[in-house]
């Protein structure tokens, strides 16, 4: 059992993107079960809100039910339960350090897994969900094959 804790700032919109996505991507290869995977927030400011609209609709046209979702903050014990946690941006990244330091190196930016690493940019302040999107995706993707690498 693989398990991936998807980390952004809010917890609805880029890493519950990424937590959904994967879950598809893995259910599509018949291998979910075994994955485990969820996404929290570095900050508090979204705690307990559903999956915002834009994404949700993006979810739902791709046939992804992102219902229940609520927003969550990572926890130090997040650090111990999970495999791979892996967030947008390096603002993320240097929040994480402060809910819990990495000392088993299992921080990765997600683009990081890509031939063309960069911050995964923010829809809250860009609109350009479709970017996000595309660039979860092909994280997801090139996560996925980390992992088959890896594990196999
Ligand atoms: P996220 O987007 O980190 O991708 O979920 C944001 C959501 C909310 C806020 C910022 C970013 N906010 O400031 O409330």
């Amino acid at each position: 059992m693989v398990k991936i804790l998807f980390v952004c700032l809010g917890n609805i919109c880029r890493s519950p993107m990424a937590e959904f996505l994967m879950k598809d991507l893995v259910k599509s290869r018949g291998i979910q079960n075994d994955f485990y995977i969820e996404s929290a927030a570095t900050s508090t400011e979204e705690l307990g809100n559903g999956v915002y609209p834009p994404v949700k609709k993006l979810l739902a046209a791709r046939g992804i039910d992102c219902t229940g979702k609520r927003a969550r903050q990572m926890t130090a014990a997040d650090y111990n339960k999970f495999d791979y946690i892996v967030c947008m941006d390096s603002s993320n990244l240097r929040n994480m350090n402060y809910i819990a330091a990495d000392t088993q190196g299992k921080y990765r930016k997600l683009l990081d897994f890509t031939d063309n690493p960069h911050d995964v940019a923010d829809p809250w302040y860009t609109r350009n969900f479709a970017l996000t999107e595309s660039d979860i995706e092909r994280g997801c993707e090139a996560l996925l094959e980390h992992i088959s690498l890896k594990e196999i």
